[in-house]
């Protein structure tokens, strides 16, 4: 993908926020820091186009960056932050399922886990009520720079195994750029359809 334009066009709090000239769209959603922010912007060879933090919790609204004025990218609120209030994090929730559950033009949803760890509880319910909508979801697994090579694939099996799930994987390192090609793959071959 040839990135010749990528601009944030609106955090929005409430659905009369979302842009509605029906581009489709790509939804990045996670834990808190599992670095939705920062693939975003790696994908698009921007430094800081999505705001990015070693505290987790930065993302708190939904984020909709408009791309080639093709599609668009966005950034959710990560889910299973502790430090944030219940009925803060409660709002997350809602404001979340809201989007994934009404919004039309979304293609494909991207759920990144770790690949360091095994996907927690959040991860692995969320996993289930995903495939239970009528949109296709990817695994990200992300960090890849953190674990040695010999690792990947156990990591990645590990995780299937967790999640109890058939669709497909692809591991990450958006600090390294790792993985991000067959990833753009994936999201052209969607936009071509
Ligand atoms: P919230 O907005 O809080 O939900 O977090 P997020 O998922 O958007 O995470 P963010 O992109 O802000 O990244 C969190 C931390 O992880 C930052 O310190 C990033 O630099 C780091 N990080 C993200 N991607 C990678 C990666 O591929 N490798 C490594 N080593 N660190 C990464
Ligand atoms: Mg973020």
């Amino acid at each position: 993908m040839i990135v010749r334009g990528a601009e944030f066009e609106i955090s929005a709090v409430r659905p009369q926020q979302w842009p509605d000239d029906g581009l489709p769209e790509f939804a990045f959603l996670g834990r808190s820091n599992v670095g939705k922010s920062t693939l975003l912007n790696r994908l698009l060879n921007r430094k800081a186009l999505a705001r990015v933090s070693a505290q987790p919790g930065k993302t708190r609204q939904i984020n909709f960056f408009r791309i080639n004025d093709a599609f668009r990218f966005v950034d959710l609120p990560g889910y299973g932050y502790a430090a944030v209030s219940k009925r803060e994090r409660e709002q997350f929730a809602k404001m979340i399922d809201r989007y994934l559950l009404e919004r039309e033009p979304l293609v494909r949803i991207l759920q990144l886990v770790d690949i360091r760890h095994l996907p927690s509880k959040d991860d692995v319910a969320i996993h289930a009520g995903l495939l239970e909508l009528d949109v296709p979801v990817t695994v990200v697994a992300t960090k890849l720079d953190k674990v040695g090579k010999s690792q990947i694939p156990k990591q990645v099996r590990d995780i299937r195994d967790a999640l109890q799930t058939r669709v497909e994987i692809y591991p990450i390192s958006a600090e390294k750029r790792l993985g991000l090609d067959e990833l753009w793959t994936l999201l052209e071959s969607d936009l071509d359809r």
